[in-house]
């Protein structure tokens, strides 16, 4: 028989869950156990701090559902998502980063022509985004689908609001000669929702709760990767304390502002208007991990 004590109890519940059947699983297991073990010893925990972290995950627990889930942001605050999504998108250095995708992605967003306004009455600035989907080497890519969300002036996403249809969102294609355009109205930075566990715990740091302006895509095409990445909008607030560590150099965009007159698509505006260019360079599915980041 062999009893239990604070030195041998990590050893013997790695065994216990070393038996796992699938080998990935046990490989995952056994070092949970040996990390939340060694982070209980590091920190010594107290019982009162156990049971206030339990109080916590249950209270996280009980707060998700279908349109909240408390869990994916405590891993974007923690920068867990991002460490992950960075481990597993090592692209090459001249594809386009990706980023978080965030908690408000929503299938199914209807489909728009080229410089299609996926804003379609909401309050803002009109802003259109357009360029080029191309490849590693520059080629264009057609035919890729851009799947494009944001939040509007007030920071709310469709996902957030009571509302019958698709607002802020929408689904566009690059042309024969790669291009597309987006028109949609100028995002603001907004705060991750701060009403919940997540909040308690960030209102009890210095930490801002802030992410800066950025527009969502995610970019499908055959042979290519998914890229899943936000842009930017240069000089705005928050771009270097984004609470979810989201922010990459190459994602961060000028938006050039016109007065007025012919803007990439459509008739011409009598009101102001911005303009983003960006290239999106997608991964080949089977592109060599060499010079990847
Ligand atoms: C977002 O950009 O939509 C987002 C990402 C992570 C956490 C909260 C919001
Ligand atoms: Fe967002």
């Amino acid at each position: 028989m062999q009893l239990v004590t604070e030195e041998n109890i990590t050893e013997l519940a790695k065994q216990r869950w070393g038996t796992a059947h699938d080998e990935r699983a046990r490989e995952l297991l056994t070092a949970l156990v040996q990390h939340v073990h060694d982070f209980a010893r590091e920190v010594r925990l107290t019982e009162d701090e156990w049971m206030a972290a339990i109080q916590w995950l249950t209270r996280t627990g009980r707060m998700c559902d279908e349109k909240r889930q408390e869990f994916i942001l405590t891993s974007d605050v923690l920068g867990l998502s991002m460490l992950v999504v960075q481990m597993n998108h090592r692209f090459d250095e001249r594809a386009t980063p990706a980023t978080v995708l965030g908690p408000f992605y929503i299938e199914g967003s209807p489909e728009f022509g080229y410089g299609g306004d996926m804003s379609d009455g909401v309050d803002g600035d009109p802003l259109f985004v357009h360029g080029t989907v191309r490849d590693l080497d520059g080629r264009a890519v057609a035919g890729a689908v851009l799947d494009v969300w944001q939040a509007d002036a007030e920071g709310a996403y469709e996902a957030q609001l009571e509302v019958d249809e698709a607002r802020l969102r929408g689904r566009f294609r690059s042309r024969e000669d790669g291009t597309y355009c987006v028109r949609t109205i100028a995002p603001k930075g907004y705060t991750i929702p701060m009403d919940g566990t997540v909040g308690d715990l960030v209102g009890r740091t210095e930490i801002s709760e802030y992410r800066p302006a950025h527009v969502h895509f995610r970019l499908d095409a055959p042979g290519f990767e998914p890229l899943v990445t936000h842009l930017f909008r240069e000089g705005a607030p928050y771009l270097d304390s984004d609470v979810v560590f989201g922010v990459k150099q190459q994602l961060v965009v000028p938006f050039e502002g016109h007065e007025g007159g012919v803007p990439p698509a459509g008739p011409e505006l009598d009101r102001p208007w911005l303009e983003a260019r960006y290239d999106f360079v997608l991964q080949p599915v089977d592109g060599s991990m060499s010079g990847r980041r």
